[in-house]
């Protein structure tokens, strides 16, 4: 009998996909990020790799992210962050729209630009012009030294490792970690984060990795089964409020990149202003609605009521033993509760986790979708 060898197969790790071993190794990939950077009992965050200190941010009045797709969806969820934890107002801008555009940048501007590749063309043009205006850029980037990591003023690397699947997935959560360090860093800074506070998000965060790596292999077969259900499906509509929002985005993008089914993510409060004309039996909601978010679960409540009494099937995710939500919904996905401020990296999973099961039901090329390129260095 022969013996093939197949070197892909290898690289893959056992895995049927680049894709699906980038969303298992997620775990380790925000452990990387986190190492030597966040000390849980004091709270304190390091981030000397990155050669910043303090003065590095002096005299701070303003911050924009600037990035493409996934990594700008990272942007937003920093939007969110930054202006709770540290109390600085902060733009987010698509970089093809920030360059050419003439954005009120300053010396008092940070510029933050986020990349995977650290070669995206249109990310690399607006970290120039932030720079010629006179801003503070920092890179928030994956591979070492590329074009944005040798351009920017300071670089935090996410250690996320090489990624080869076209749809990022732990490049992103790894993105979502550096920005809450950043966070985390800037809170203290500013003193708007309590020390208490700062330690409890600290050793959360700290444990998290821990956390993801007992839940992926435990919610991967239930999206599995899932997909069973909904591949057939063309359209999709994902919901989410306030920091799940820019998860509800990226969710929408993860099905539409690699299953190439229309997604559309939405905040659920614009619902009636538009996407609820398209309700119907065959366009499913996935809703984002973790019963820690406070006022805007009871929002999501209503806005899942509202899909079902137009008999549209509702595929919830939300906070695990949630019965009132499982009642409420056609399918339920229930997650471990965290805090706020880590709740964009939980639900990013097991969206990751449906897309992937989706595209694959459905016959799809998951690491090299159609039309689409890992990195996009052209215009
Ligand atoms: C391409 C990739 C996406 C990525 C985007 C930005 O479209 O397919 O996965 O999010 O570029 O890339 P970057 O390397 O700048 O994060």
């Amino acid at each position: 009998q022969e013996i093939t060898w197949d070197a892909s197969q290898a690289e893959k790790g056992g895995f049927p996909h680049f894709m699906l071993k980038e969303i298992y190794e997620q775990p380790e990939a925000i452990r990387d990020t986190l190492r030597g950077r966040l000390d849980p009992e004091s709270g304190r965050v390091d981030l000397s790799d990155a050669a910043l200190s303090p003065e590095f941010f002096e005299g701070l009045r303003k911050i924009f992210f600037v990035a493409c797709g996934t990594s700008y969806h990272a942007g937003l969820v920093g939007k969110y962050l930054l202006e709770a934890l540290a109390g600085i107002p902060v733009e987010v801008d698509l970089a093809s729209e920030f360059r050419y555009r003439d954005p009120l940048v300053d010396e008092g501007t940070l510029a933050v630009v986020i990349s995977q590749s650290g070669e995206t063309a249109d990310t690399l043009a607006g970290l120039r012009l932030a720079r010629d205006k006179g801003a503070r850029v920092l890179g928030i980037v994956n591979v070492l030294g590329s074009t944005i990591a040798r351009e920017a003023h300071r670089v935090i690397y996410t250690h996320a490792g090489p990624e080869i699947g076209v749809a990022s997935t732990k490049a992103f959560t790894s993105q979502l970690t550096v920005i809450l360090l950043l966070a985390l860093y800037l809170g203290g800074l500013s003193g708007r984060l309590s020390p208490e506070r700062a330690r409890l998000l600290a050793r959360e965060l700290v444990e998290f990795p821990g956390l993801l790596q007992k839940l992926i292999p435990k919610v991967h077969p239930l999206l599995k089964e899932l997909s069973e259900h909904y591949f057939r499906q063309e359209n999709f509509l994902y919901l989410g409020r306030n920091i799940l929002f820019p998860v509800a985005l990226e969710g929408a993008l993860k099905l539409k990149e690699i299953s190439y089914i229309h997604a559309e993510g939405y905040a659920a409060g614009e619902m009636k202003h538009g996407p609820i004309a398209l309700i119907e039996e065959s366009v499913p909601t996935v809703a984002l609605a973790p019963r820690e978010s406070g006022v805007v679960y009871e929002k999501m409540v209503s806005n899942i009521e509202e899909v079902r009494s137009r008999r549209g099937p509702v595929l919830a995710f939300g906070t695990q033993g949630d019965e009132h939500l499982a009642g409420l919904s056609t399918d339920f996905v229930g997650l471990p509760p965290v805090s706020w401020e880590i709740s964009p990296l939980l639900y990013t999973v097991p969206l990751q986790l449906f897309a992937y099961e989706m595209a694959v039901r459905r016959g799809c090329d998951v690491d090299q979708p159609r039309n689409l390129a890992k990195s996009v260095t052209v215009e």
